[in-house]
């Protein structure tokens, strides 16, 4: 296998496509399950790389699981090991919240820098000074790129903690960190991603006592979870709606997605209908279409409830159909614009400039920004383009995703390279392009 699509491109997508389940909540309930002392269901687990990784790499600390049919079982109870090998641990960005199962467990964790997404330093800094409220010593061996954590011998208690800035996954970890030490524990300064909340839903329903209070949460620690018996099904993938939308608005198509929800979607639907696109909101999922010609406009991406970071990167190549000068600011991460030079191949005016940063709240730390590109913080899209055909590399998962619509937009035959990438995040994405009429095939 050449990890590789062909592509003829050209054609409008039309039809109907059904969401999967979100990724960025199956891999941490996926974890969590490691706090119960019984086996946890799950429903709506997307059949996705990044997922079959994971549950390697629990499989890898004792920990035993069936997946069929989106269906996930864990077993806890033969969890045995507190160290997360580098093969595994180097291949997803989430075996850091691994701390608060290992830590609950044995009260020591070595787990090694995370790995996932090339889009920025995406350091833990952050995670590692929240662990440190909840009286855990954390140490990195920079000879051998391990973290090494340990309660020092004693129960780890609720804590008060603030973020410096807010983060996701050090929101979830907080969490998990939280559930089970006894007392109140509240985490101020927190992320707001629905995701979030789909995990505190699935943790109530076993008994947890977690609550939102404004920008905070607040966390009343239990002695044990207790499943609830019946599979918890976990939301729809917010970050894959957006990227369905986008082929068919960029091959001037028509697609009902299945599963999509308004209130996940605000901002986006919001932009698509400020660039002409069509959206109807219906009861079982979200129509796009394309109405008339798109015209251009300029995107700030902020954390929830804006217009999502993950969302850009597919946003781009439907800028680059639209007619004038539009504009994208990335302020979530500091170098998330990896797709910018294939899409140059394929005939894209696209450059990068730095835009009036003076009352930006960037979300990483300014001294992240690994070289003098990541000060563009922002691109320039020049349109409409007539795409042509190309060779592309997927750089990462977002932006593999990108270089396929445009390879689908782009007149004639294409190859995008890397396609392992993408399917660490989109469940079958070559079987749902085909249900909408793309002319795709996985070499
Ligand atoms: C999660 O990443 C998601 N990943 C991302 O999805 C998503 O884009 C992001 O949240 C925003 O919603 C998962 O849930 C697995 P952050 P996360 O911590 O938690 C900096 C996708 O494509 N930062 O909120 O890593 C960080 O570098 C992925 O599905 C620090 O500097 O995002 C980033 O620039 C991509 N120090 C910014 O903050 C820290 O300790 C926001 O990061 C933590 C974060």
């Amino acid at each position: 296998m050449e990890d590789a699509f062909i592509v003829q491109g050209g054609k409008a997508l039309k039809g109907e496509v059904s969401l999967s389940g979100a990724k960025n909540v199956a891999l941490k309930v996926a974890i969590a399950a490691l706090l119960f002392d019984t086996p946890v269901t799950f429903k709506n687990i997307p059949h996705i790389k990044d997922v079959t990784e994971l549950l390697s790499l629990l499989e890898s600390l004792g920990v035993k699981s069936t997946f069929n049919n989106n269906e996930l079982m864990i077993d806890p109870t033969g969890l045995t090991n507190d160290k997360v090998d580098l093969l595994h641990g180097s291949k997803t960005r989430v075996s850091f919240m691994l701390f608060a199962p290992l830590l609950h467990r044995f009260g020591t964790a070595l787990i090694p820098n995370p790995g996932g997404c090339r889009i920025g330093a995406r350091p833990i800094d952050r995670h590692i000074k929240m662990l440190e409220s909840f009286g855990v010593t954390v140490v990195y061996d920079s000879s051998t790129g391990y973290y090494h954590a340990k309660t020092n011998g004693n129960k780890l208690m609720g804590t008060n903690f603030r973020f410096e800035k807010p983060t996701h996954t050090g929101t979830e970890l907080a969490i998990l960190m939280a559930t089970l030490c006894p007392g109140i524990s509240r985490i101020e300064n927190v992320a707001q991603e629905p995701e979030i909340d789909d995990l505190i839903n699935f943790l109530n329903s076993s008994g947890g006592q977690i609550k939102r209070v404004g920008h905070a949460i607040e966390i009343n620690g239990v002695d044990r979870l207790k499943y609830s018996g019946a599979p918890y099904q976990i939301m729809n993938d917010r970050s894959e709606a957006p990227t369905l939308a986008v082929f068919a608005l960029a091959t001037k198509g028509d697609i009902f997605i299945k599963g999509a929800t308004e209130k996940d979607l605000h901002f986006f639907i919001e932009a698509v209908r400020n660039i002409g696109g069509g959206v109807e909101i219906g009861e079982t999922g979200i129509r796009f279409y394309y109405d008339k010609p798109l015209v251009a406009t300029d995107i700030t991406t902020r954390p929830h409830p804006g217009f999502m970071t993950d969302w850009q990167a597919p946003w781009a190549v439907l800028m680059t159909q639209a007619k004038g000068e539009s504009t994208i600011h990335e302020t979530v991460f500091e170098d998330r614009f990896g797709y910018v030079a294939e899409l140059k191949k394929l005939g894209a005016r696209i450059e990068y400039f730095t835009p009036e940063q003076s009352n930006i709240d960037y979300q990483f730390s300014m001294d992240d920004t690994i070289n003098n590109k990541a000060h563009h913080q922002a691109i320039r899209i020049s349109g409409p383009t007539l795409l042509h055909n190309g060779v592309l590399e997927v750089k990462d998962l977002r932006a593999g995703a990108t270089v396929l619509i445009a390879a689908l937009v782009a007149q004639g035959e294409s190859v995008v390279n890397g396609v392992s990438i993408i399917d660490r995040g989109y469940e079958t994405i070559d079987k749902k392009l085909g249900l909408l009429g793309a002319e795709l095939k996985r070499v």
